[in-house]
């Protein structure tokens, strides 16, 4: 009778423990012709990168709009990936390049809106770089739980903008 309860009790304590241990929620885009292969070889490879995360192929980071990115700090996504060829190795020669232009303004305008701006990153991951890929989700996933959990402020106009998008 005792065992069961210290059993019982034992259960309880593990489930309370996980109940408020936290855990992000990471939104990467991938473009289809290298870091979407990159994140492919790392699941063939079996490289082990934790599983907090959610890939979205697009077919050249180029086509991730800034109004992707800011809407899913709307819908509760805690960190943002966006994940293109090297430079000069883009399938459509100058998409990583225009990439690279948008998303530093738009981390200026992360910040701006009061968002920590480590939450959003640029990178390049090959076909080739599996390994790299799954440590690169690693650090990222390490970084965003130091960060803890998105709040985004309430004066910040997000909320508006994805108002506004939605009416488009
Ligand atoms: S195709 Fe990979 S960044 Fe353009």
């Amino acid at each position: 009778m005792n065992l069961l309860n210290l059993g019982g009790i034992m259960l309880l304590k593990t489930k309370k423990a996980s109940q408020y241990e936290y855990e992000p929620n990471i939104l990467v885009f991938c473009c289809n012709w290298c870091s979407y292969a990159g994140a492919d070889l790392a699941g063939v490879s079996r490289f082990q990168y934790p599983p907090n995360i959610r890939i979205i192929r697009v077919m050249c980071s180029s086509r991730v709009e800034p109004t992707f990115v800011l809407r899913a700090f709307n819908n509760g996504i805690d960190g943002v990936l966006v994940i293109g060829c090297h430079m000069g190795d883009c399938h459509y020669i100058k998409g990583f390049k225009y990439t690279q232009n948008r998303m530093e303004h738009l981390k200026k305008l992360i910040k701006y809106i009061g968002i920590e701006e480590e939450r959003f990153e640029l990178y390049s991951i090959s076909a080739s770089e599996g390994k790299q890929f799954s440590e690169l989700i690693t650090d990222f996933t390490n970084k965003i739980i130091d960060l803890g959990e998105l709040k985004i402020p309430k004066k910040s106009g997000i909320i508006e903008l994805d108002y506004n998008i939605k009416k488009n």
